[in-house]
């Protein structure tokens, strides 16, 4: 079957790991029609809009896009792109599944855990003004809908996926009405599903915890801020956030991108590592229901991390990008 899929290289080093991971999935024989999009300030400057009508047209007309990193300009400029076109979607949910890719160093080995991250509210709203000279204030949405909905999502998740227990991470002892809310719908969520263990940590606990022994967590459901947060935390257990993929889901679309950002540093210079990419694409090859190719590309992909010949430099190696998407493309082959 041909997958029709909306591609959103980005910018920085999106375009370089983009044409990577195209690589690779070709070379995997799924047949897919890619449908390039632009987005961010290249969108800008070609049609004066960094979310363009044909860029989202094309998302709801396919239902599933790959997305390479977007800049957001900080502290001045238009406002996020990524959290723009997850409020445009209604893609409420953000998975990152966390853990140890065979050959890559890190701090810890046997983490296995998935973060969802309510992807639409909360302090990501971006409700802010000045309420005097020197005092601003930025409003925390926070609401039973989109809380249920969250909650319903990970541990529907995580009995779809034979996991034991989710744990809501919160911070209701400070913010009472909100994060008590979003505890609320937390818990009545974990009555309709018996089978699941539920727990709760406070955000702040819950990193120590994390940083001292990960294996003890499962499925983490968390607000947008504390998410953000706390899955780049996870990234860090496994290897960094070249390593660690992602899915922004809605009921009707999917939009796989990388956890990482355009990085600037190293943006233009072949370097980038396209890994994570990668794994959002296995989520999104898991989505489209061709499980063959995504079990090959892991397979494939772990092979060329464990001989450890071929290598991107956040890696300890010096194979640039695209050096080493053909070395997965061969062990693809092999
Ligand atoms: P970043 O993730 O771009 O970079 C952080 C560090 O990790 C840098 O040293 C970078 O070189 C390194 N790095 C990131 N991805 C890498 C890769 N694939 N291979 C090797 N090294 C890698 O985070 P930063 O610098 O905070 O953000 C840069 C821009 O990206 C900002 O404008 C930010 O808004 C945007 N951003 C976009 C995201 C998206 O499109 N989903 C997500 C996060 C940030």
């Amino acid at each position: 079957m041909k997958h029709t899929i909306t591609l959103i290289p980005g910018d920085g080093i999106g375009p370089e790991v983009t044409e990577a991971v195209v690589r690779i999935l070709n070379a995997s024989g799924v047949q897919i029609e890619w449908e390039p999009q632009l987005a961010g300030v290249l969108a800008l400057e070609r049609t004066g809009h960094t979310l363009p009508v044909d860029l989202l047209d094309s998302i709801r007309r396919n239902k599933v896009a790959l997305k390479g990193p977007v800049t957001t300009p900080i502290a001045e400029g238009f406002t996020s792109v990524n959290v723009g076109l997850r409020k445009a979607l209604d893609l409420f949910a953000n998975l990152r599944p966390v853990w140890n890719l065979p050959g890559v160093d890190s701090r810890f080995q046997g983490v296995d855990l998935v973060v969802v991250r309510e992807n639409t509210e909360d302090l990501y709203a971006g409700l802010e003004h000045q309420v005097v000279d020197g005092v601003v204030e930025s409003l925390k949405i926070i609401t039973e809908r989109a809380s249920t909905r969250i909650a319903q999502f990970a541990f529907s998740h995580a009995r779809r996926h034979g996991r034991r227990k989710v744990t809501a991470i919160h911070k209701a002892n400070i913010m009472k009405l909100s994060d008590g809310l979003f505890l609320e719908c937390s818990r009545r969520t974990a009555r309709e599903y018996a089978d699941i263990k539920y727990d709760e940590r406070i955000v702040d606990a819950a990193c120590m915890h994390l940083v001292i022994n990960p294996a003890q967590f499962d499925v983490l459901l968390l607000p947008n801020l504390y998410g953000d947060i706390v899955s780049d935390l996870c990234a860090g257990l496994v290897g960094g956030l070249g390593v660690v993929g992602a899915a922004n889901l809605g009921t009707e679309v999917a939009v796989f991108e990388a956890v990482h950002g355009s990085a600037p540093d190293i943006a233009g210079k072949l370097m980038a590592n396209p890994t994570a990419l990668l794994l959002s694409a296995v989520l999104m090859l898991e989505h489209i229901d061709e499980r063959d190719a995504a079990r090959r590309i892991m397979h494939a992909l772990g092979a060329v991390l464990s001989a450890g010949a071929v290598r991107t430099r956040d890696l300890g190696g010096a194979a640039s990008t695209l050096e080493f998407a053909d070395a997965v493309c061969r062990a693809l082959a092999d």
